[in-house]
């Protein structure tokens, strides 16, 4: 059964600038991203998935976005180290948290840059880590090191698209949904090679964060937005459902960052 982390947007706000997305003078509201967070909970639920709590920290507005808390691997957990001062507060909060739920809560060196599962994804038994914007290139090989795994940099081109998972999400481990635009040439090769069936996001659909999606099963949860993916979806044999998350768009994320799945994808093979 998909176990999966969340934290409740009590404390959430846009209070900062830290990508394209956000814009201070563009406030999410506030009982809206709570009724929108409760009706993603209540679907993944629908799907069968148990949702963990992270309880919410005052001053820490992002720390909703539990994908960025660290990367699952069985019982293991690679502790983020976030690029901006603004998130760092997340780690000692995450770090409680995976040690007092039975994780093994393993560190980077400190020269390292990493946020964790935003930016590294299985795809079967390969870690697709992007890079350059927020998580370095060496510390996703790092990752691999300790994980003992093929790790594939990509490298990410496009601010708007800043971590892996807003334009990249493996559903199987042959199968995944992507948006080409935002890596570089090197990248869509690679991406192209070791995939063999891709699901390709347009544009405006991409800034719907049709990417950012959550797996659950053949299950897969978006943002409202996108139905050209999911028309594909359904012709893939997946099952799409939506649900509206304007309010963390504002701060640049939708349903995969606002989730960290505890027991490992569906797309990973580990
Ligand atoms: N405001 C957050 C940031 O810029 C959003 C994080 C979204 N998370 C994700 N996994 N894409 O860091």
């Amino acid at each position: 059964m998909a176990r999966i982390l969340m934290c409740p947007p009590e404390h959430y706000g846009i209070e900062y600038e830290i990508n394209p997305w956000m814009n201070t003078q563009r406030q999410a509201d506030h009982a809206l991203a709570a009724e929108q967070w409760s009706r993603l909970r209540d679907l993944l639920e629908s799907l069968g998935a148990t949702i963990e709590q992270l309880t919410p920290v005052a001053g820490l507005p992002d720390l909703v976005f539990t994908a960025n808390a660290g990367m699952i691997h069985g019982d293991r957990v690679i502790l983020s180290r976030f690029r901006h001062p603004q998130r760092q507060g997340e780690e000692a909060v995450d770090a409680a948290w995976f040690s007092e739920n039975g994780f093994q809560v393993e560190r980077l060196p400190e020269e390292h840059f990493f946020e964790g599962a935003g930016d590294a994804l299985f795809c079967g038994s390969t870690l697709f880590g992007g890079y350059h914007i927020r998580s370095d290139a060496a510390a996703q090989q790092e990752v691999g090191r300790l994980v003992g795994c093929r790790v594939l940099p990509l490298e990410l081109v496009d601010p708007y698209y800043y971590h892996l998972d807003t334009c990249f999400c493996p559903l199987t481990p042959t199968a995944a949904v992507w948006f080409p635009h935002a890596f570089d040439e090197y990248g869509r090769r690679v991406i192209r090679a070791e995939i063999p069936e891709l699901i390709e996001v347009q544009e405006d659909e991409a800034r719907s964060f049709a990417c950012n999606a959550v797996v659950v099963g053949s299950d897969v949860v978006t943002n409202t937005g996108c139905p050209d993916l999911h028309r594909q979806l359904k012709a893939a044999g997946f099952t799409p459902h939506e649900t509206p998350l304007s309010e963390f768009v504002k701060a640049g994320g939708s349903a995969k960052c606002l989730t960290l799945r505890l027991d490992g994808e569906e797309a990973a093979t580990w």
